[in-house]
């Protein structure tokens, strides 16, 4: 019967970064990567990913299934793996072993602040789903005045529907921090409806100027990370924020 952990020598390079399919199938026959010590066969040798010392140019490819990184995502960047036009978070991420990785979840190009680089698709899943209704905190710096009526306003929802048509926001937490021509506030949304936070204070009558994703569930922005800045999640904070999102949805 065939091992299923067992794994084409070309994919497992391709996947942890080394080069494309086709580059790495080009090392492979050049004689560059070696396998427990022997130059390896050929792009279909079968590796055990975890157990086998897989070496390219003499150093090790280590093994990575899964990678999860906190950046700091600044203004300017798209949400995306690639874009033909702008820079990507996941091209900021520039250790990164696996080339699968993907945003989990979306800031818009000008929204700062944290945003979940991994290339584990489930996690990404659970902290996204609608029905779980994540906690995320952002910063917002608004034009206008802030009142507590509007923190109300947001606590029983508001009607971000466009065209006539009805949408309302669940139930939402306004903190005010400073209320004046320019205010700021603290808001956390259970909830991720597309342009969600712009489209609240819009219903009110007021525009945003400066939007940061502080949290995320368990996860917090790392304040030692600056715009542009990523780390990999500590295991407390990975523990933690897959413990939170387990079980069924
Ligand atoms: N709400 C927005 O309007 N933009 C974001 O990027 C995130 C939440």
């Amino acid at each position: 019967m065939e091992d299923l952990r067992m794994m084409r020598l070309d994919k497992f390079l391709a996947e942890m970064g080394v080069g494309s399919r086709q580059e790495v199938k080009k090392y492979i026959r050049k004689g560059m990567v070696c396998v427990n010590g022997e130059t390896a066969a050929g792009p279909e040798q079968k590796i055990r990913e975890t157990e086998d010392l897989v070496t390219f140019q003499g150093e090790q490819v280590a093994y990575a299934a899964y990678e999860y990184y906190m950046l700091n995502k600044p203004a300017g960047v798209v949400s995306a793996t690639t874009d033909a036009r702008d820079t990507t978070a996941v091209d900021l991420i520039r250790e990164k072993k696996r080339k699968d990785l993907f945003p989990a979840g979306r800031l818009d190009k000008d929204t700062e602040g944290l945003l979940l680089i991994t290339n584990d698709g489930t996690l990404a899943h659970r902290l996204l789903s609608p029905s779980r209704h994540v906690d995320k905190t952002y910063f917002v710096r608004v034009e206008g005045l802030v009142t507590e009526e509007l923190a109300q306003t947001f606590a029983s929802g508001i009607d971000i529907g466009e065209n006539g048509q009805t949408e309302m926001t669940r139930p939402a937490k306004l903190e005010i921090q400073r209320s004046g021509e320019v205010s700021e506030v603290y808001l956390t949304i259970h909830e991720g409806k597309y342009h969600q936070i712009k489209r609240m204070f819009q219903a009110a009558g007021m525009r945003v100027i400066y939007l940061k994703r502080l949290t995320m569930g368990s996860l917090k922005l790392d304040p030692a990370l600056k715009p542009g800045e990523y780390r990999p999640l500590t295991r407390e904070e990975l523990k933690n924020v897959t413990d939170e999102n387990a079980g069924r949805h």
